[in-house]
């Protein structure tokens, strides 16, 4: 059985604490954290819990009903839990009448909480299965990332999603270069509104705008282009990435990020928001040099975890892939040769080149780091 993924709900940080150390078995795991603020409800559906466990300790406030009212006409195959020290008959009817499956008291001991959430979610699925309702889709978002220009972070991007569309994933790739991103130009695209666009809309970041301002491509992928020209950049604030990515989880299976060679308020909020980064680099020792900086950066600012190297435009020199895998503890994620004709050609057609020219070596590459991507989920 697939672990049951457990989002916890309460601004208490005790008892968050409580929770996770009453949490122990293998097949549960605690997916995230969150409170009842507004921007919280988009929080938690991006975490595609399987169980929501509400705790509070004293009485439970309308404010935590209405939370879990509103979280629950748009999350589906979840189920809500409410753990408090205060139950009540009065409670249980209110928890009822608000379709929390369960309450169950504070000091309930491991084992018990365990089987409880393991019960309830086995009844969910069984009354899902007879409504045939499906639970929505898990969503990975990806930053293509490095500290050095030129390096292929963009062309690997608009491959990698390319390619995921036409495996007949849901993707979002979205141009966060927002000084000199050319993703529309490797998609071949000319867009009418943009990421500039969509943030100053007065709807403001909803799904609907978020698809009314971006482009399908004819790969399948949708691409929300960057901002017409550099002096628009400064229109996109931090909190903005944010939210376009809280935003399009529930919707995209991936959501591929094009980043700018350079560490910003932008850029770092969009590292922040990416469950995995891949550094593009190339076999150089300003590459080598680069990536030393870059990711003692994502180190400090602990996102190491999240990263993995991949190596482009790959040829034999002085420096090889196993200096990269020394200095930085860990396997090249990925490795692409170079190939300055097809690229060349591939940007001329304004195709990517998993499209152009299928059979080259380096599309079947870039299709291996795809493959590679999908089952690393
Ligand atoms: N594997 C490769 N072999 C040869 N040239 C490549 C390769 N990958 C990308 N390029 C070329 O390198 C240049 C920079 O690529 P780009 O993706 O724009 O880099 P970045 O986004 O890192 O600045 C482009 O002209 C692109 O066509
Ligand atoms: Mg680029």
């Amino acid at each position: 059985m697939d672990k049951l993924n457990v989002v916890v709900l309460t601004s208490d940080i005790d008892l968050r604490i409580y929770i996770k150390n009453r949490i122990i078995a293998d097949d549960i795991v605690i997916a995230g954290y969150s409170d009842f603020s507004d921007a919280a409800k988009l929080k938690v559906l991006g975490m595609f819990p399987d169980i929501v466990l509400c705790a509070a300790t004293g009485s439970v406030g309308d404010d935590i009903f209405q939370f879990i009212q509103n979280l629950l006409c748009d999350i589906h195959g979840c189920v809500v839990v409410l753990m408090t020290d205060s139950i009540d008959v009065k409670l249980a009817s209110t928890a009822a009448q608000f379709g929390i499956r369960g309450v169950i008291p504070l000091d309930i001991s491991s084992e018990e909480l365990e089987e409880n959430l393991r019960r309830v979610y086995f009844l969910e699925q069984q009354r899902l299965l007879d409504t045939n309702v499906s639970k929505r889709v898990r969503s990975k978002s990806i930053g293509f990332f490095g500290g050095k220009g030129g390096t292929g972070k963009t062309t690997v991007a608009a491959n990698v999603a390319s390619l995921l569309a036409k495996k007949g994933k849901r993707v979002m790739l979205v141009d966060c270069d927002l000084q000199f991103g050319d993703i529309s130009l490797a998609m071949d695209l000319e867009p009418k509104d943009t990421i500039v666009e969509l943030v100053q809309d007065r709807n403001g970041i909803t799904i609907e705008n978020i698809n009314s301002f971006s482009m399908i491509h004819n790969t399948g992928a949708s691409v929300l282009c960057g901002p017409k020209s550099p002096e628009y950049a400064e229109y996109v604030k931090p909190e903005h990435i944010e939210k376009i990515v809280d935003t399009m989880r529930p919707y995209y299976e991936y959501i591929i990020l094009d980043l700018p060679p350079a560490f910003s308020d932008v850029s770092i909020s969009a590292l922040e928001n990416c469950d995995q980064i891949i550094l593009v680099y190339n076999m150089d020792i300003l590459s080598l040099k680069n990536a030393k900086v870059c990711v003692s950066i994502l180190d400090q600012l602990q996102f190491k975890e999240k990263v993995k190297i991949v190596i482009n435009k790959s040829m034999n020199g002085l420096i090889k892939a196993k200096d990269f895998e020394k200095m930085f503890e860990m396997p090249i994620f990925a490795q692409l040769p170079y190939d300055a004709k097809s690229a060349t050609l591939s940007v001329n057609k304004g195709q990517p080149l998993v499209i152009s020219l299928p059979r080259s070596e380096i599309s079947k590459c870039l299709d291996s780091l795809t493959n590679k991507i999908i089952h690393d989920d």
